[in-house]
């Protein structure tokens, strides 16, 4: 087994799942700003820091991924942030990308941007205790969109990204994520979704790409937040293994979904459901940002002292999520504090 192979199984393996903690910070401060905290370097940090070191890091949490500006921060008690992950077990990951910028050429579209620098940036990440890494492309859908040119540069990106990351010595996560915005049906989901991901494909191989020591961070085939369309979480599931199914090489280790505007609930309930229909040989499992921390925020909020009963929060959040990395969880659960 290759080392790559190993850090993805060891991140992904036996229900854990990733924390993506990698808000930049600019989203960090709308976050905050959301529950009404001033968003300054020390509350970040204090917030992360929190959830960092909760119990739930050593069996639920396979790996977090970070933002630049956490990965240099240090604990009160003068631990690195790498090091406080990883005496849970648990590997330390970076956002590489340095944002979706307007695609010229189709200005409504994105492309992501950091190829540049991007090899000396991954030594200094390895050196600080980067073990993994994240790019996201971001597609919307309309009746025209994505466009060709979308799919086709972004997943360029996403390739030669990847590549540069594995000769660093890291294990690339590949995000191509299609929005849930817009009033599309599912259907157009899972078509629009299986051209990104197939063309992500292409491209990984033409790059030379060790697709066993990779991990697809995709969205769920999902009706658009303003069709009106509903979709049971067993309809979720079968259309997501669909896409998956389909276009993804069977050597690929794991598949850790982002949860991408989702109620908390939501994400896990179709986790869940995933996990219980999963006919394929990969591992399912979750990369939440929002679906791991949005009730611990609302909490820690109200008080940034209580430590303690942030990370409750975020415990049985981790928990339930990686019950569901099992098809283990069921709703009744959410109670049972
Ligand atoms: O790139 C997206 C994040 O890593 C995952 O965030 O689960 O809130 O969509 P989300």
């Amino acid at each position: 087994m290759s080392e790559l192979n190993k850090i993805a199984l060891q991140i992904l393996s036996n229900g854990k799942g990733i924390l993506a903690a990698d808000e930049s910070t600019a989203t960090m401060t709308k976050r905050l700003d959301s529950v009404n905290v001033n968003s300054n370097e020390k509350n970040r940090l204090l917030f992360r820091q929190t959830l960092f070191s909760s119990l739930s890091m050593k069996e639920c949490i396979g790996g977090v991924i970070l933002y630049d500006e956490t990965i240099r921060q240090k604990t009160s008690d003068g631990k690195t942030i790498p090091e406080l992950i990883n005496s849970s077990g648990s590997l330390t990951g970076i956002k590489v990308d340095t944002g979706a910028k307007t695609l010229a050429g189709s200005k409504e579209e994105k492309i992501t941007e950091g190829l540049d620098g991007l090899r000396e940036r991954l030594k200094d990440y390895y050196k600080l205790g980067a073990r993994f890494t994240k790019w996201r492309g971001v597609y919307s859908i309309s009746d025209q969109y994505p466009s060709k040119l979308s799919i086709s540069v972004n997943a360029h990106a996403l390739a030669r990204y990847a590549s540069l990351v594995q000769e660093a010595g890291m294990v690339p996560i590949v995000e191509p994520e299609v929005l849930m915005d817009g009033n599309h049906s599912a259907k157009d989901c899972l078509n629009k979704t299986s051209e990104v991901i197939r063309k992500c494909y292409e491209e990984l191989e033409l790059h030379n790409v060790n697709l066993k020591g990779t991990i697809l961070k995709p969205n769920m085939i999902l009706p658009g937040n303003k069709s009106g369309e509903k979709l049971s979480s067993e309809e979720i599931a079968e259309l997501t293994l669909e896409c998956l199914n389909n276009n993804v090489p069977s050597s690929v280790p794991g598949i850790a979904f982002l949860s991408g505007g989702q109620t908390e609930i939501e994400a896990t309930a179709n986790l869940n459901e995933i996990n219980i229909k999963n006919n394929t040989d990969f591992i399912m499992t979750y990369s939440y940002g929002r679906a791991l921390q949005q009730s611990a925020l609302k909490f820690w909020s109200k008080d940034t002292n209580n430590i303690t009963g942030t990370q409750e929060i975020f415990d049985h959040r981790a928990k339930m999520c990686t019950l569901a990395a099992q098809g283990k969880w069921s709703k009744n659960l959410e109670n049972k504090k």
